[in-house]
């Protein structure tokens, strides 16, 4: 019966999809935009993230929250906590990242959160020293559409454009490039102001304003909120410029060969991969001359308004698949959805439809996307995909930096473990398979220390924490490999607890970030319970299931789940992993 349904629902996710490719014919659709992730009441407020992947469960209160205006009001904020020995946290007007970074603390109640919303108006471009400088909670959006306007442009930035300037940098948030500075948008920061406790001699707060020669820039570029308040940021702009680009729908079977060659030839080039499809996707993205022609736009499907009936319906395709155990459905999605990107060009636009490669277009208006943001009253019944109002996808997300020749070999790896079951990655590819793109060398000192190559993957995570997943097996031993036998470090933005194991270690200058923050910071007012968690980087508690949210690594069966036969195996191809597989003989 089930098996019926996952197919079922298929064939109507695929009808909904049709509908879907007409109603995108129209000049443009609008949405509900997101949510905001605070609530307040009287007695208090709780903050969540924009995917609902926390917060939810109300586990995040505290009893107040500011919305500074200015600069001045930051300082005054961050004075009367600093009077009051508040822990304090500073939240984006989205809070789009995924581990509970932002959240203040579970306790009664002493701590404060500072939200950037309403601190989103100062952006100012002084086009001699081709430098922008902004106030932090100025949405990405806004600040590269002002630069455009003034002939410029920033050169990174990453693929969503619902971030602010404050939280992109903060997590190292990256785009793809091996060029200049790269993709990674803290590495064109040079200069910022910051504003951290002080004594009471010093009135309890300061701000320090760090320019480029500053080494304590390196510490503050890229921060996970831990130094202080950032107020802003100056970003190194370089003359405007357009973008061509082109996807080459192709196999995969010299990736790993050619990843490198890739990433050096094309400006802005990335690779999506996926591998049950064995199809990869290069991206070749390129600076043009402003006089090139062509007004192109970069609306990615991934981040374009969904009817919410698709949303729903492709949620309920995926866990049907899901309860009925049915890869094969899986499959079938992965196959559509794939066929539907190449039909689309992912969303790239010639202007409002896709006609043909390559695309070309201004630098700010393929760089980075989102148009599920943005609202209109006429239109509530779309969204974006994620919404968690919705009850639409709900997925992990996780991000692995590996040096370039660790690179090869993880893809060598996952190449073998794809062989053994091409249909076990369809799952994966229903997503976006595997991204890949490219960072640069960082002086930031929770940055990368050489070249390096990041790979997103995304996949299904139950509504209950307590639900064993579809070949959880194959994502576990995929993420211990990045992890673990290739020694990858977790995109700080991204990623369940175990990615963290051992992450101090990972990065040489740790030491120095944590003596950075001992200065500024001494009595640990920006830190909490959770961010010291992720940046300790050591198991907690080994609870029963605690494997399947990726809360450990199960050493024993009550790790996973036996009662729906789960039990805790080694890795098929990476022998040294430990995870949960299904193997229904066990069931007793
Ligand atoms: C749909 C989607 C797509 C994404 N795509 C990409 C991508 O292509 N590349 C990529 O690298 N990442 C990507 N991300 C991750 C995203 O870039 C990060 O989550 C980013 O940090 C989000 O910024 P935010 O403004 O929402 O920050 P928040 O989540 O609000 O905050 C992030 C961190 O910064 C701190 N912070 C925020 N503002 C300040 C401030 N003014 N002063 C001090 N600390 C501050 C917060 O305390 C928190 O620790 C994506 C996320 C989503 C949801
Ligand atoms: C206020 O919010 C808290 C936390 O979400 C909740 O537990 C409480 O019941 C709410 N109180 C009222 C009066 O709505
Ligand atoms: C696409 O990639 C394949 C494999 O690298 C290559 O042989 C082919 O020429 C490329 N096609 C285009 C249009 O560039």
């Amino acid at each position: 019966m089930a098996h019926i349904i996952c197919l079922l629902v298929h064939r109507i996710s695929l009808n909904l999809i049709i509908v879907w490719v007409s109603i995108l014919t129209l000049p443009s659709i609008y949405c509900m935009p997101p949510a905001s992730p605070v609530h307040c009441n009287a007695t208090g407020c709780t903050l969540s993230n924009a995917y609902g992947a926390w917060g939810d469960r109300k586990d995040c209160n505290f009893p107040q929250i500011m919305y500074p205006k200015t600069e001045q009001d930051i300082i005054s904020a961050v004075v009367s906590a600093s009077k009051s020995r508040l822990k304090v946290k500073v939240v984006s007007k989205f809070s789009h990242t995924i581990p509970k970074l932002a959240c203040p603390g579970s306790g009664p109640g002493n701590s404060m959160v500072i939200s950037t919303e309403n601190y989103d108006r100062g952006i100012e471009i002084d086009s001699e020293k081709m430098v922008v400088t902004v106030d932090s909670g100025v949405g990405l959006r806004d600040m590269i559409d002002t630069i455009s306007k003034a002939g410029l442009s920033l050169v990174a930035s990453p693929y969503w454009e619902g971030v602010s300037v404050g939280g992109m940098i903060s997590t190292g948030a990256h785009g793809s490039s091996w060029w200049g500075k790269g993709g990674a948008v803290h590495d064109h920061v040079v200069g910022m102001s910051l504003v951290v406790p002080g004594t009471k001699q010093e009135g309890y707060a300061k701000v320090m304003r760090l320019n480029g020669q500053d080494l304590v820039l390196n510490a503050a570029k890229l921060s996970l909120g831990l130094l202080g308040v950032i107020s802003k940021v100056t970003f190194a702009l370089e003359t405007g410029f357009k973008r061509s680009i082109t996807y080459n729908f192709t196999d995969d079977n010299a990736i790993e060969e050619a990843f490198v060659e890739h990433g050096k030839k094309h400006e802005f080039g990335d690779i999506t991969w996926y591998p049950s499809r064995h199809t990869a996707v290069y991206r070749y993205d390129d600076r043009v001359s402003l006089s090139a022609s062509g007004d192109g736009v970069n609306d990615f499907i991934g981040f374009q308004s969904n009817l919410i009936l698709i949303s729903k319906s492709d949620r309920a395709a995926e866990k049907a698949c899901e309860n009925a155990r049915n890869v094969q459905g899986k499959c079938a999605l992965a196959s559509t959805f794939l066929g539907y990107k190449k039909l689309t060009a992912n969303g790239l636009k010639n202007n409002i439809l896709f006609t043909g490669y390559p695309v070309i277009g201004h630098q700010h208006k393929m760089q980075t996307s989102g148009s599920c943001l943005y609202s209109s009253p006429a239109r509530i019944d779309v969204s974006c995909a994620w919404d968690p109002r919705i009850h639409g996808l709900f997925f992990y997300e996780t991000t692995a930096i590996f040096t370039i020749p660790n690179f090869k070999s993880f893809l060598l790896d996952v190449k073998k473990l794809r062989d053994l079951q091409p249909q076990n990655f369809c799952g994966v590819d229903m997503y976006n398979g595997f991204l890949i793109r490219f960072i640069r060398q960082s002086s930031a000192h929770l940055g990368q220390s050489e070249d390096s190559v990041v790979v997103d993957f995304n996949y299904y995570r139950a509504d209950d924490a307590m639900s064993p997943r579809l070949n959880q097996d194959i994502l576990e031993e995929v993420e211990q490999m990045a992890f673990i036998k290739y020694d990858a470090k977790p995109h700080w933005a991204k990623n369940r607890a175990v990615a963290f194991l051992d992450v101090q270690r990972k990065y040489s200058k740790f030491d120095m970030f944590i003596a950075a923050k001992k200065k500024l910071d001494p009595s640990n007012m920006f830190s909490s319970e959770w961010s010291d968690a992720i940046l300790l980087g050591k198991e907690g508690e080994k609870l029963d299931g605690c494997a399947l949210e990726g809360q450990c690594i199960c050493s024993e069966d009550r790790h996973c789940s036996p009662q729906n036969g789960y039990f805790c195996k080694t890795g098929l191809v990476y022998q040294q992993a430990s995870v949960c597989r299904y193997s229904p003989s066990f069931v007793t």
